[in-house]
């Protein structure tokens, strides 16, 4: 057929001479992905696995970078979301159901409680909390469907008692979820974390963080080893018409070879800044699981049996500072930023005030306001002067 010039461009040939190998995968943009003809149109199984269909359902950019992460964690099938907070709430939406009672850990990140009492109110599911580091306050009844791990907790860094948790939710037969951002499937397994080869069912990771960490991408991926669950979840992200740019899932994929090495040069700083934050009198407790002062310490070294742990420190600072105090404090800071999120290259701090994050009583937590460091990719020395600089506006008359 004679072809004008315009629909020459459109219709170009596309077929490239043949494959070649980079060092990274290719990158599919695609929300139309044709059809060789019919028979492959009325064949397709769009809520099925791996089944090119439309965009939103998956590329092999999309594919490629989930196996990668599925790998990472120990897991077998992955599900990439647009956030971390997406991947969070497509488990609860898929697995919990009209009066089913789920239960949370107290130092759960904020906004999937957020989510969990706004699936409260409008379909009746009970939402019970429990103590992380006290695994009999962990008390389901016949209701309960769905427990919720995280290790650490992100802000007072309470490692949980996995073990006892997991136990516990599988002889009941309760299915388990972990927020694996903490360990990025680097600290610890997951899916084989204990000496009895204890599994959770699912993990959710913030990829926005140590994958991406670059502290501009935000993506989220629900891992799983069970092919049933991971059904079940491919049908709601697809119902759900849940999609990320292949662009950005490409910039994930090209840092994930540096994720390792920028994680142990986080945790190493974090533990060098823990160090010096115990020597300094204006914090009245310092927070991260390696240390034995932390509650959830013997958790961690049970299950992060290498040592690991991420980038994160907190401390509580002495409750004779104000508010007003606190805030000089971190607006003094020049290396640290002001800002949520971590994994990335530049240094973040926040303040947070526990009596309003905490729905327990909690013994192990001194009053004061906290402090969370998120250790970036600087000298640990330069991000210690910074905190020494910090503090002389604490000691202010
Ligand atoms: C522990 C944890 N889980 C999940 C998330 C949510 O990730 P995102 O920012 O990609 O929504 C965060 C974000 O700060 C987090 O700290």
């Amino acid at each position: 057929m004679k072809k004008n010039q315009q629909t020459k461009l459109i219709h170009a040939p596309r077929q490239a001479p043949q494959l070649i190998n980079t060092i990274q995968p290719p990158l599919y943009r695609a929300s139309t992905i044709i059809f060789d003809n019919t028979d492959a149109l009325f064949n397709r199984h769009w809520t099925d696995e791996y089944d090119y269909s439309y965009g939103t359902h998956g590329t092999p950019t999309t594919f490629t970078l989930g196996d990668n992460i599925a790998q990472i964690e120990g897991g077998k099938y992955a599900l990439l979301a647009p956030s971390g907070l997406s991947a969070i709430n497509l488990v609860n939406s898929c697995f919990l159901s009209q009066g089913d009672e789920v239960w949370v850990a107290d130092n759960i990140y904020g906004p999937n409680m957020e989510h969990l009492q706004n699936l409260k109110s409008r379909y009746g599911i009970s939402v019970k909390v429990y103590n992380p580091i006290d695994a009999s306050t962990f008390q389901p009844t016949e209701k309960a469907k769905f427990l919720w791990l995280e290790a650490a907790g992100s802000v007072t860094l309470e490692f949980p008692d996995l073990v006892n948790l997991v136990k516990k939710a599988k002889q009941l037969n309760i299915l388990t979820a972990l927020d694996n951002t903490w360990g990025a499937g680097l600290a610890f397994n997951a899916f084989d974390f204990s000496n009895e080869h204890l599994s959770v069912d699912i993990t959710v990771h913030a990829l926005t963080k140590y994958p991406s960490g670059g502290g501009d991408i935000l993506m989220g991926s629900i891992v799983t080893r069970n092919q049933k669950l991971h059904h079940q979840l491919f049908r709601m992200h697809a119902i759900q018409g849940i999609s990320i740019s292949g662009d950005d899932v490409s910039q994930i994929q090209r840092s994930l070879s540096s994720m390792q090495l920028r994680y142990e040069h986080q945790s190493q700083s974090a533990i060098k800044l823990l160090n010096w934050l115990k020597q300094q009198k204006e914090f009245v407790q310092v927070l991260h699981p390696s240390d034995e002062a932390s509650a959830g310490h013997t958790y961690w070294k049970e299950v992060c049996k290498e040592g690991h742990s991420a980038g994160l420190v907190s401390v509580i600072l002495d409750p004779k500072y104000t508010l007003e105090d606190v805030r000089k404090f971190c607006d003094a800071l020049t290396l640290f930023k002001l800002g949520f999120s971590w994994g990335g290259p530049v240094s973040l701090v926040m303040l947070y005030n526990l009596n309003e994050m905490r729905s327990l009583e909690h013994t192990h937590l001194k009053q004061g306001f906290l402090v969370r460091f998120c250790i970036g990719l600087e000298h640990s020395e330069d991000l210690i002067q910074d905190i020494e600089n910090a503090i002389k506006t604490l000691n202010k008359p």
